[in-house]
């Protein structure tokens, strides 16, 4: 959501007279666009501000400090860093070319830190510039779920879901800068509801199908979603709407009983393995993903191998794996029974092990046989091209088989851990 949001910034930025850049001497004003879900995450900002600094000491510049980090520490960042011109969180960066204006005049600027998500997307600005196949579209923010090792319902906010009227009109101008394929943002994104044409409540499922009406979206993905807002609705989708890819991130944290529910995750091992099942039984071939974090306060090595006996059962094609990181003010925080960062590193490299094997397993289904691919960009090497198939894997290939944009066939040869080829 971060990309998203810097994106977002820039095209505001871009209709205010500003062009972007990608060389950091070249700038008049720098935004770091801040993450505070993890500690290493927001402790990154403090040694890139100490690097702007040197820089802001030779040259006029203007530095500001936006997102999470902004909005849970901002006090912090003005004691630390009094040289930041302006803070700005999450819900306010539609505040910025004012914010600019005042600085400019000579005015000081105090940290824009409210919550009006309302007014946040009514003053978006849709971008003109070419933008490649791909892109984002948040459609939903906030979280009311309370997981107790989070900080998303403090820095994001309770749950706010967009219009469907909105995502639309956002989408048909993404369109105009040539996407083909929407990948739907929330923190919580599958609890995302609105209103129909016939003033009926609805939910994702609906917004997707809406979505698919659009003749040049030809894929559509949508992230994170938490187990107990996947409805029946939506797990059919994943076999009615064809354009909705076969994949779906669905982050369970934990496979212990005992740890999800002082997680205040409000669901079982079982019940989660019970909803993969009723999705696999509607689309075989789904791609599955999940959040996992190890070394949650309380946590034994009886939970941690419940946790490796959940991995083991479900067969994911992708992961993302943590060491539970302590967040101020979450009540995880301030539990005693904290885990020693040896074992949450052993943990971590002991689940990972089994992710990533599951991971080039899944991958290596795929030799022999084809695959849809979007091509998104050049790859890495001289003459190669990169996209992606429906499932998610990043596919290289040589570059004379389409041009960026382009859906292609191709066959698979080789298949790794991260990736496949077609050679
Ligand atoms: N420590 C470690 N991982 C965390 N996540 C969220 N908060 C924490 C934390 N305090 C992970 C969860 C979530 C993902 C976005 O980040 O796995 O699903
Ligand atoms: Fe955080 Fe996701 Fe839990 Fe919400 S559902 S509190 S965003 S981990």
């Amino acid at each position: 959501m971060n990309f998203y949001d810097s994106e977002k910034m820039s095209d505001l930025l871009t209709n205010h007279g500003y062009e972007r850049t990608e060389v950091q001497d070249d700038a008049d004003l720098i935004i770091i666009n801040t993450c505070h879900i993890r500690e290493k995450a927001s402790e990154k900002l403090f040694s890139d501000l100490g690097r702007i600094k040197k820089l802001k000491d030779k040259k006029d510049i203007k530095l500001a400090v936006t997102g999470c980090v902004a909005q849970a520490e901002g006090d912090q960042i003005k004691s630390r860093a009094p040289y930041v011109d302006f803070i700005t969180g999450p819900q306010s960066y539609h505040r910025i070319p004012e914010t600019l204006r005042e600085l400019s005049l000579g005015k000081k600027v105090s940290p824009i830190l409210e919550f009006h998500p309302n007014e946040k997307f009514d003053n978006l600005e849709y971008g003109k510039e070419y933008k490649g196949p791909t892109s984002f579209v948040t459609i939903q923010e906030g979280c009311d779920k309370f997981c107790t090792f989070c900080v998303v319902p403090y820095t994001r906010g309770a749950e706010f879901s967009r219009s469907i009227s909105e995502i639309k009109d956002e989408i048909y101008s993404l369109t105009d800068q040539g996407v083909c394929e929407v990948t739907l943002l929330g923190q919580n994104v599958n609890s995302w509801h609105g209103l129909d044409t016939l003033g009926n409540e609805r939910g994702l499922a609906h917004l997707i199908s809406e979505i698919s009406s659009i003749e040049k979206i030809k894929r559509i993905r949508y992230t994170t979603s938490h187990p107990l807002d996947m409805d029946e609705e939506l797990i059919h989708a994943h076999k009615n709407i064809s354009k909705l890819m076969p994949y779906l991130h669905l982050p369970v944290q934990s496979g212990s009983d005992k740890i999800l529910n002082a997680m205040n995750r409000r669901h079982t091992a079982k019940e989660y393995i019970q909803i993969i099942d009723k999705i696999r039984k509607i689309n075989p071939n789904i791609a599955l993903s999940g959040d996992f974090i190890v070394g949650f306060p309380g946590e034994n090595d009886k939970d941690f191998e419940d946790t490796i006996d959940l991995i083991e059962n479900v067969q994911f094609a992708q992961s993302y794996s943590f060491k539970y990181s302590i967040r101020p003010g979450t009540p995880a925080s301030i539990l005693d029974t904290q885990v020693p960062e040896s074992t949450k590193k052993e943990r971590l490299s002991k689940l990972q092990k089994v992710l990533f094997s599951q991971q080039h397993k899944f991958n290596l289904k795929f030799i022999g046989n084809e695959v849809n691919v979007l091509i998104e960009k050049t790859g890495g090497r001289e003459n190669q091209i990169m996209g992606r198939s429906e499932y998610m894997q990043s596919v290289y290939i040589n570059d004379n088989v389409g041009s960026i944009g382009d859906i292609k066939k191709i066959k698979v040869t080789h298949a790794g851990q991260n990736s496949l080829k077609s050679l």
